[in-house]
């Protein structure tokens, strides 16, 4: 039986992959350290399937790590650290926990080594995905402005028209807008370089918006859908910021659960980064209202702040050809059905809201313009 250990297994796609794992056969462990902001008071995990094994540490824990990984054929390595906004104030903790995180698996993987090592990186590290301008041309490396007075909220081009966002390939240069985006390039890059330097076969997954039930909705820096569901739940409008017209890939957490196991397994992935979405793009508006219907919550109509997140890109959407072709990957969840899946589970949750508090510590640090 393989051995495949899954860090920061117990957070909300750790444990659609873990599950996936066990049902395909695999003997499956968890490191997590059970963070507070995402599992609350909580000591044990919840959600993972009985036959795992978990050991309860933190990824800089040298020596928790290196008993984690005794015996185990593949790593996953999810732990880390996820809100774009709050990167940009908790640094410190962002940096550690994702590259310090990542550098400490890496050495001990040097005397523990496995097969392949699969990194959740992050569609963050484009930074604005692709852009066509009005004749069609394609534009990379396009910076969003600050807006002035009633300015576009979108990229510009040379004549002062906006782009339009189009399907971001793997080729795309990186652009790192937030602390975030930047500790997930560095994940991302020590894998694919470390890993083939001992051996070993490393592996990325730039992951889209992943939504679905079990996100925590008490975690005011998590996915926009779980926000959105938590204010709707406590009958409180959305927040949305800028316009609502910024546009994203949503993607169900059973698809990017299918999309680990493909890259842990299949011979053409390794050495490969490959975007995971559900190759259509919304913008937050529209979710924020199919969301509230699908909660039968159609009347509480969304707050429009008019104001931007710094550290925000403002659309980027997903190129999945290269998965799909290399991999035969194929998302399987429709958007509608994954979002009355969402509004069912979120219907029997305790979802504390503390979005405006969240905001609260963006504004107060001039984080939110
Ligand atoms: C998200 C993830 C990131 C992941 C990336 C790719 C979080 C916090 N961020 O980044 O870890 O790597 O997807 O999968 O899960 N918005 C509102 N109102 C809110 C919250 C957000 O309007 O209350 C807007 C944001 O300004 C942004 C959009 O919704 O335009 C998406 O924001 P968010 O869900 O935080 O995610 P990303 O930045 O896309």
């Amino acid at each position: 039986m393989l051995t495949v250990l899954i860090t920061g297994g117990a957070g909300f796609i750790g444990r659609y992959v873990a599950k996936a794992l066990v049902e395909k056969g695999y003997r499956v462990r968890v490191l997590d350290s059970l963070i507070e902001q995402v599992h609350g008071a909580r000591t044990a995990p919840t959600g993972l399937p009985a036959e795992v094994e978990f050991i309860r540490g933190d990824v800089r824990d040298e020596a928790a790590v290196s008993r984690a990984l005794k015996g185990a054929d593949y790593v996953i390595h999810l732990a880390a650290e996820v809100g774009v906004g709050q990167s940009m104030y908790a640094i410190e903790r962002y940096v550690s926990v994702n590259d310090h995180g990542t550098a400490v698996l890496f050495q001990a993987l040097i005397d523990n080594p496995v097969k392949r090592v699969v990194v959740a990186s992050s569609m963050s590290i484009y930074g604005e995905g692709l852009y066509v301008d009005e004749e069609g041309a394609p534009a990379e490396n396009v910076l969003r402005l600050p807006r002035v007075g009633n300015g576009s909220w979108d990229p510009l081009d040379a004549k002062g028209r906006p782009l339009r966002p189009a399907p971001t390939p793997e080729w795309k240069q990186p652009t790192l807008a937030s602390v975030y985006a930047l500790t997930k390039y560095v994940q991302e890059r020590l894998t694919l370089t470390v890993a083939p330097a001992y051996g070993m076969e490393g592996v990325a997954l730039r992951l889209w918006n992943a939504y679905g039930p079990g996100q925590a909705l008490s975690n005011p820096y998590t996915g926009v859908l779980a926000i959105f569901a938590s204010r709707l739940h406590n009958g409180r409008a959305p927040m949305i910021f800028e316009d609502g017209n910024q546009r994203r890939d949503f993607v169900h957490v059973e698809d990017v659960a299918r999309a680990f196991v493909l890259a842990m397994e299949h011979p053409a992935a390794a050495g490969g980064v490959f975007n995971v979405g559900s190759g259509q793009d919304r913008s937050v508006s529209e979710v924020a209202s199919l969301l509230a219907a699908a909660m039968g919550r159609p009347g509480i109509a969304p707050e429009i702040t008019g104001k931007a997140r710094i550290g925000d890109i403002r659309h980027c959407i997903a190129d999945i050809s290269k998965i799909q072709r290399e991999l035969g990957f194929q998302p399987q969840t429709r958007f509608d059905d994954g979002l009355a899946e969402l509004a069912a589970w979120v219907a029997e949750q305790e979802a504390d809201d503390k979005v405006q508090a969240a905001r609260g510590e963006l504004e107060a640090r001039g984080l939110v313009a």
